[in-house]
């Protein structure tokens, strides 16, 4: 058994949440990447929905699956959103971010009645952090905008490297809003709430990666089989699949 097989497993579970006629949203990365395919599968058997993708990248797999697309102008509400995470703790507080998404993700994720959540098991953590804090924001006056980042996040109790992330092009990664984003290693966040709080409060900082009080639900695969959390019934393991 592999991570893929889990992260494949929770993908396929995921797909039980889906209902004729639903609005969906298309998460971003290599799980909810999984989805898209799943679901295409079901759309070439006749399931009728309409998506909204969270990236250029998913747009363009969601596209090659046959999956009706719209956008979140067109569509403004929508009744799930099914997407990845690079990490979750028992209170579906998430951080995401890692593929560079995390804005749209945020966008779509609040614009829905529901988010899932899918992940493998290597995801699940007691305290966010260890995954370095993507925070986007706007190229002008980036360098002061990294230093307030640096100053407010130490107010609020982090410290640790604030990293450019840089592309495979050797050039710095812009997101498709146009943006740069900057990975920040703070460690285990104790309050990710006053961590949230103070990067808001930066007009450089366009989002960041906190995913707080949005996920409803996270399926999680692993070697057990699948577990799912609901944000108001605590965990409960079910059968391998
Ligand atoms: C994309 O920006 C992220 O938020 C992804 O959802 C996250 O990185 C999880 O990706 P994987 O499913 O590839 O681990």
């Amino acid at each position: 058994m592999s991570v893929d097989s889990f992260k494949l497993a929770a993908a396929r579970r995921a797909l039980g949440f889906v209902e004729p006629k639903m609005r969906l949203g298309l998460g971003t990365g290599s799980t909810a990447s999984l989805f898209v395919e799943l679901l295409g599968e079901e759309v070439r058997k006749g399931l009728s929905v309409l998506c909204v993708p969270t990236s250029e990248d998913t747009r363009l797999k969601a596209a090659k699956f046959g999956i009706p697309l719209t956008t979140l102008d067109e569509t403004p509400l929508l009744d799930l959103t099914i997407d990845g995470a690079d990490e979750l703790d028992g209170e579906l507080r998430l951080i995401k971010g890692g593929g560079g998404a995390l804005l749209r993700e945020k966008i779509v994720a609040t614009a829905s009645d529901r988010m899932i959540v899918i992940t493998d098991v290597s995801k699940r953590v007691d305290k966010l952090g260890a995954f370095p804090l993507p925070v986007e924001v706007v190229r002008f006056g980036v360098t002061a905008t990294r230093n307030m980042i640096e100053m407010l996040a130490a107010d609020a109790g982090c410290h640790g490297e604030i990293k450019l992330r840089i592309g495979r092009d050797g050039e710095p990664f812009v997101t498709d809003g146009g943006n740069y984003i900057f990975d920040c290693a703070f460690g285990r966040l104790d309050d990710p709430e006053s961590l949230d709080e103070a990067l808001k409060f930066i007009p450089g900082v366009v989002e960041n990666g906190l995913f707080l009080g949005i996920a409803d639900a996270a399926i999680i695969g692993g070697p057990e089989g699948v577990s799912v959390i609901e944000a108001s019934y605590g965990e409960n393991q079910e059968e391998a699949v």
